[in-house]
């Protein structure tokens, strides 16, 4: 069994941040998403890996995980020059893929609890595909599966008008070499891309078995700002543990879950978890509240944040409320005018405000 990574795409709904940082390499609690992908493969047992990546962000995914050896797998890099489909990235890593059955997952989407069971399935059973499917309040967003009485898999469409169901794709998929014969029958859809989700629909029309699995647990398709910080919310809330490796001084409280890595410090300030503070942060001065992440060698100062997801690099100045605010690399906040007093930002890298 082989895996294959989608990391390719533009990111359009998360610029400007992903104008300099791939989506799938942004932060939830402090570690990039495909980080929680590669760890969810390689505890389902899949070691041969390939990943999808484009042009613009190919660079960045490469430094990141490298050769795999973190992950004690091998990872092949597969170049998609435009994202032109989900199926057209599967037809891209043909030679990858050759002739093995493979669990295909999105590298923006987190799961809870992991494939491993799911991969369980597809082994035991030995359909021509597994489809992950999660019932969502608004299924127009997504590709659509509609079930028959035995749970089979009748119908799929793509961001229907009016779903006929509720049961969304989630961005995780097993399939046997069959996929690629459909693949090679279908069409570019209404935005121009090869849709898995046809394919999947060719499939079907071929007579072959497709299965699907309802998700109980979490999902996050981490594809908006607030979708970003609702999967930090949900991480923190999850899975952090209290883990103090950083400095704190006596004049500071930590309470709860909160992690403050190696080379943190923290002064006469408040934090109260569930936080993660990255290695090298300065936080002094200042209250840090429930569900927010500060990226590596940040500095907070007179300040008060909460709900947000800060990156690398930045710096926060007498800010009194910052919340439900996604913060790029390398920003510099300052407040100027007294008349500022909570704010909601949206920030991409190497930015300076002056509030
Ligand atoms: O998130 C689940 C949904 O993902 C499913 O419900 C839909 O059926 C499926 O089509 C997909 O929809 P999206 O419109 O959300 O896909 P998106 O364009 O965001 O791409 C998903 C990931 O795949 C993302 O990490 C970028 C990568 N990708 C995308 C395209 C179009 C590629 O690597 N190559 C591509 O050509």
């Amino acid at each position: 069994m082989k895996a294959l990574i989608l990391a390719g795409g533009s990111g359009t709904r998360l610029k400007p941040i992903t104008h300099t940082i791939p989506k799938q390499l942004l932060p939830v609690a402090n570690k990039p998403i495909l980080f929680y992908v590669l760890d969810q493969i390689r505890e389902a047992g899949i070691t041969d890996i390939g990943i999808i990546i484009s042009p613009e962000t190919g660079p960045y995914i490469r430094e990141a995980v490298g050769d795999g050896l973190r992950w004690d797998s091998r990872v092949t890099y597969v170049p998609q020059s435009d994202p032109l489909g989900l199926a057209h990235a599967v037809k891209t890593a043909q030679d990858f893929l050759a002739d093995s059955p493979f669990l295909m997952f999105l590298g923006d989407n987190l799961i809870e609890g992991g494939v491993k069971s799911f991969v369980q399935e597809f082994d035991n059973q030995s359909p021509d595909a597994l489809l992950l499917l999660k019932e969502v309040p608004d299924p127009r967003l997504f590709g659509v599966a509609e079930l028959n009485g035995k749970g089979e898999v009748m119908h799929l469409v793509e961001k229907p008008k009016e779903p006929k169901t509720n049961l969304a794709l989630v961005g995780v998929y097993l399939f046997a070499p069959e996929i690629h014969r459909a693949i090679a029958q279908i069409k570019p859809s209404w935005r121009g891309e090869l849709e898995i989700t046809d394919a999947i629909q060719k499939l079907l029309e071929m007579g072959k078995e497709v299965r699907s699995h309802i998700l109980t647990g979490w999902w996050l398709d981490t594809g908006k700002k607030d979708d970003l910080l609702e999967a930090n919310r949900v991480v923190l809330d999850g899975l952090l543990k209290r883990d103090v490796r950083g400095e704190v001084d006596s004049e500071s409280k930590v309470v709860g879950r909160v992690e403050i890595r190696e080379g943190a410090k923290v002064e006469n300030s408040t934090v109260r978890g569930p936080v993660s503070i990255a290695e090298g942060c300065q936080v002094r001065n200042s209250f840090i509240g429930p569900f927010t992440s500060i990226g590596a060698s940040t500095t907070v100062e007179d300040s008060s944040v909460g709900h947000s997801v800060i990156l690398e690099n930045s710096r926060i100045y007498r800010i009194e409320r910052l919340e439900d605010s996604l913060i790029g690399t390398g920003v510099e906040l300052r407040k100027a005018d007294e008349r500022f007093k909570a704010v909601k930002l949206f920030v991409g890298c190497d930015s300076s405000l002056e509030l």
